[in-house]
């Protein structure tokens, strides 16, 4: 959707460039109704029949004063009170001072009108208006931000201010709440407000600031000092011990001479985030803190998979060794997934990258006279928490596993198995098929009455720990072919289905 401003050049008042300005305007204007106590409004002239009228493009309230303003102004033209000054504002180019009176108030209201210049023309006329009556009793602090704002106003008109460039982060941006020091012309400090104060002692200066510069205040960096160099905003983060960190933004306020731009002063805004950094932190350090456990457990299971080897070397039993290899394989699987999960950022993996090494296990526990059986990935499955991924790893091993056992006994040709990896479009479920092209399990053969350890494994992680469902059977000619298996030999075969909830 266009913007009210983008709206208003269509009409053809404003440049491209125009808009640019008025937008940056209002990036920063937050702080100056802050340092005003007031609202401000911004107009952009409209042409029509009877001359020009003057559209409200965008309206702020400052969180430091009383709104006058419940309603909205944005889209609606000023009304006769205010298009004096509005008019005179923009004719004159200087900034106008009076009093209006509001329909729905009984006080009079100060208005200030204050034309914004661009490449010496003026394209918009900003106005602030506050109540004559308004509750702030005028203090230093008050008389200070008013007379920083008389600046800021004279910036606006003289086309000083907003600042080109790169526009602050608004969203962690301190603000005129969180703290405000006032710098003049040479850097040091007139005025601290409380607020400023305090974050002050915070990171240790108990000194009395007015007088001193940053730098001699013992801030590491004066941003003060390279905002007027540069002419230009600065903000900083700083650290001055471990506990607290400020993030200062250095404004400069600039004057035009008769031959050159001065820096007068200038407003540095201050705000603790101290908080707001420490959680950072403690979120890296929780992910680095949970990659180094994975890390652990991947290598000490990793011991644990070496002494049964060591012990199974010592079996003369054959089936003592097998046993001793299988357990050590499903030990390795597991290392396997905390080995991903230490690398992968998050506490998930893309399954993908487990099945293929997985499938290396496999393939490395072939006997180097048996035929070369070929192992195939299809999909990917997306990512999955480790709750899911670590039993799901156990499951797809002894899968592979028995197609290596079992299905190429004594066949003559090469053996395929191809894993089918993909998610449910309705309900995000994983489905995986593991299908060979081998001996086939017996047509009879039923996986809720099969006895052998492997499998029982496999039906107890799929049904209780991970609440899925598994079906398991002999292939068929559908079956082979929509699986790719159509190499001319008389098909056999096995299939297996799995179907794994993800929430
Ligand atoms: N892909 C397969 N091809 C042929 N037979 C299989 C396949 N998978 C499992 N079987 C049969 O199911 C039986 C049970 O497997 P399992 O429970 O893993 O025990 P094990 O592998 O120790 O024999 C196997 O002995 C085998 O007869
Ligand atoms: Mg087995």
């Amino acid at each position: 959707m266009p913007t009210l401003l983008e709206l208003v050049s269509d009409n053809g008042a404003l440049s491209e460039d125009d808009v640019a300005h008025l937008s940056a305007l209002i990036s920063e204007w937050g702080m100056l109704a802050d340092f005003s106590f007031a609202d401000l409004l911004l107009y952009v002239p409209v042409a029509t029949a009877s001359g020009t009228n003057w559209l409200t493009a965008s309206q702020v309230r400052a969180a430091t004063g009383q709104t006058l303003y419940q309603s909205d102004l944005v889209g609606e033209y000023a009304d006769d009170t205010d298009r004096p000054f509005i008019a005179a504002a923009a004719q004159s180019g200087q900034v106008q001072k009076g009093t209006i009176t509001l329909p729905y108030l009984t006080d009079p209201v100060n208005m200030t009108a204050i034309p914004v210049l661009r490449e010496g023309r003026v394209i918009a006329v900003l106005t602030r208006e506050v109540s004559t009556v308004s509750g702030r009793r005028p203090g230093q602090l008050e008389r200070t931000y008013l007379s920083i704002f008389d600046d800021f106003a004279t910036m606006t008109a003289t086309g000083l201010f907003p600042f080109t460039g790169r526009v602050a982060d608004s969203s962690v941006a301190p603000r005129v709440g969180d703290g405000v020091i006032v710098l003049d012309g040479s850097a040091r400090v007139r005025y601290a407000s409380p607020n400023a104060v305090s974050a002050l002692h915070r990171i240790g200066v108990r000194a009395n600031a007015v007088g001193q510069s940053l730098a001699e205040l013992g801030f590491a960096h004066d941003a003060a000092r390279a905002s007027f160099e540069r002419r230009e905003p600065v903000v900083e983060e700083l650290d001055q011990d471990h506990d607290v960190t400020l993030m200062v933004r250095s404004i400069p306020i600039l004057k035009r001479g008769a031959r050159a731009i001065n820096v007068i002063g200038g407003v540095v805004l201050m705000r603790d985030v101290s908080e707001l950094r420490r959680r950072d932190r403690l979120i890296l350090t929780k992910d680095a803190t949970i990659k180094e456990i994975h890390h652990r457990v991947k290598n000490n299971l990793q011991t644990i998979s070496s002494l049964l080897r060591l012990q199974g070397r010592r079996l003369s039993s054959e089936e003592a060794k097998d046993a001793i290899a299988d357990s050590v394989r499903r030990i390795r699987t597991i290392a396997l997934v905390h080995e991903t999960l230490s690398r992968e950022p998050g506490e998930d993996v893309a399954f993908v990258e487990i099945v293929r090494p997985l499938i290396q296990l496999s393939q490395e526990s072939l006997q180097s006279n048996d035929r070369p059986v070929r192992f195939e990935v299809r999909g990917d499955g997306g990512r999955l928490p480790a709750t899911i991924a670590t039993p799901l790893s156990v499951v797809i091993l002894e899968l592979l596993q028995n197609v290596v056992d079992h299905a190429f006994g004594d066949q003559r040709r090469d053996g395929v198995v191809r894993v089918f990896l993909a998610r449910d479009a309705q309900d995000d479920a994983l489905h995986i098929r593991v299908i060979d092209n081998g001996a086939g399990v017996a047509a009879e053969f039923d996986i809720a009455r099969a006895t052998g350890l492997g499998l029982s494994i496999v039906r107890t992680l799929v049904t209780t720990e991970l609440g899925g469902t598994i079906s398991m059977r002999r292939a068929g000619e559908r079956d082979l072919q929509e699986a790719g298996f159509d190499d001319g030999h008389p098909h056999m075969g096995t299939v297996v289905d799995l179907r794994i909830p993800t929430d």
